[in-house]
């Protein structure tokens, strides 16, 4: 099935997660992508090579020797726009990583000029063995995308971290390092930390107050940072899936957001407060449902900002982007709310984006955003409508500058 889409190489190595590289395999053709697998010889272990050839239209091997008129094993590394390896292995990693090339993914790996992106996946043993730590940290000064490997249930009873990210979220991160072609990881060494979602504040065990923000901006955000190097905590009241290589914190309140995020924020070279943080909560949180009566009052107390919190604290260098969702009014206008509002968090960024009418593109709950970035230093970033991907791409664009 030729297409004209990115050529993607997808490198398979021989973990028990090779069977989630079908899904992925499946999900980057349906894409439009142009893939050509290449498994290692453990990898047909675990899934055979007639799944690979059929799913990809493209015949498969896993040796130099095959095909040797076509000099397969210089030819697919140099025609590649992105090389994935998923699952990659400690003993691939350390192949990887040392320049072995015994077989035709080891030799891909080294004609290939493009982005390369390693998904590993083993136990957390292997992970955190002194050699892998040092496998991994050489291949990530060459440039190499590591992601960091999901925490979860293992291949036994055992449970740690070493799961293969989601395949759906590893292929969106696949999009995303296509989509910036062949910049290299300028967020490389950087930690951030983004807060996403709409806080929850209860009332009783069955009720809360809460917002419409779904999390998507800040899940794209993380996915942004993680496709340029960088190590990222999202803290988020989301219940989108986990993007990959990224450690979720999950949170509900206000106070809970505040109390992750000023722990992460130590050390970060920036802190991204894309979430929807409630401005006020019930004075009072009962411990049974409370019952329906003729009238209600409800009192509300304030909730601290966590914005200014982590303003108040900012260590030297550190970035400070805030988000405002407005509406225009009167004779204020959203930029003028936002400027405002920029003044009084005293962050170095804030995204303002107006608040679209429901089924509005820029509405709630969709995937698509437009916004304008106000700085600190009186810069202002228009970024027209598109996906909130792009507009993430265009935050960290801004933060790297700033670093
Ligand atoms: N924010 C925060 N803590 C809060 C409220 C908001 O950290 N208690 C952050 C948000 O994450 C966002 C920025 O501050 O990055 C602006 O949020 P917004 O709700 O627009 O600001 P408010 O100060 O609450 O202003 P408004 O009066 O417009 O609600």
């Amino acid at each position: 099935m030729p297409t004209a889409g990115p050529r993607v190489v997808l490198g398979v190595a021989g973990g028990i997660a090779a069977y989630k590289a079908v899904e992925l395999l499946r999900l980057l053709t349906e894409t439009g992508h142009d893939i050509r697998v290449v498994p290692t010889e453990s990898a047909l272990k675990f899934v055979g090579a007639p799944t690979w050839a059929a799913l990809s239209g493209k015949p498969v091997s896993t040796s130099t020797w095959d095909d040797v008129h076509e000099v397969a094993h210089v030819r697919i590394g140099q025609d590649a726009d992105l090389v994935v390896v998923a699952p990659a292995t400690a003993n691939l990693l350390a192949k990887a990583a040392h320049g072995l090339a015994d077989d035709l993914l080891t030799n891909t790996l080294l004609t290939a000029r493009c982005p390369v992106l390693m998904a590993p996946a083993m136990h957390t043993e292997m992970w955190e063995h002194p050699a892998t730590i040092a496998n991994v940290a050489l291949l990530r000064s060459r440039g190499v995308l590591v992601v960091e490997p999901a925490v979860g249930r293992l291949t036994g009873a055992d449970s740690g971290k070493g799961r293969l990210p989601d395949p759906e979220e590893l292929a969106l991160l696949c999009g995303r390092v296509l989509a910036r072609g062949g910049l290299g990881p300028d967020l490389r060494g950087r930690r951030v930390v983004v807060s996403s979602g709409g806080t929850r504040e209860h009332l009783d065990p069955v009720r809360f107050l809460g917002n419409r923000s779904s999390g998507r901006q800040g899940h794209a955000l993380a996915r942004a940072a993680v496709a340029r190097g960088a190590e990222v905590v999202l803290v988020s009241t989301s219940s989108l899936p986990d993007p990959a290589g990224v450690k979720v914190l999950a949170v509900t309140s206000a106070l809970d957001m505040q109390d992750a995020v000023l722990a992460e924020s130590v050390g970060a070279d920036a802190v991204v407060m894309a979430a929807a943080v409630a401005d006020y909560r019930p004075t009072e949180r009962l411990d049974v449902k409370r019952k329906k009566t003729q009238t209600l009052t409800l009192e509300l107390v304030q909730n601290p900002d966590v914005l200014r919190a982590l303003v108040e604290r900012r260590a030297a260098g550190q970035v400070l982007v805030g988000f405002a969702a407005e509406t225009g009014d009167g004779d204020t206008s959203v930029l003028d709310h936002g400027r405002d509002k920029l003044a009084r968090k005293g962050c170095d960024l804030l995204v303002v984006n107006e608040v679209g009418p429901d089924g509005h593109p820029t509405g709630f709950e969709g995937s698509d955003n437009a916004a304008t970035i106000l700085g600190a230093d009186g810069s202002v970033t228009d970024v027209p409508l598109g996906s909130k991907d792009a507009l993430a791409d265009v935050v960290w664009d801004l933060v790297a500058a700033r670093l």
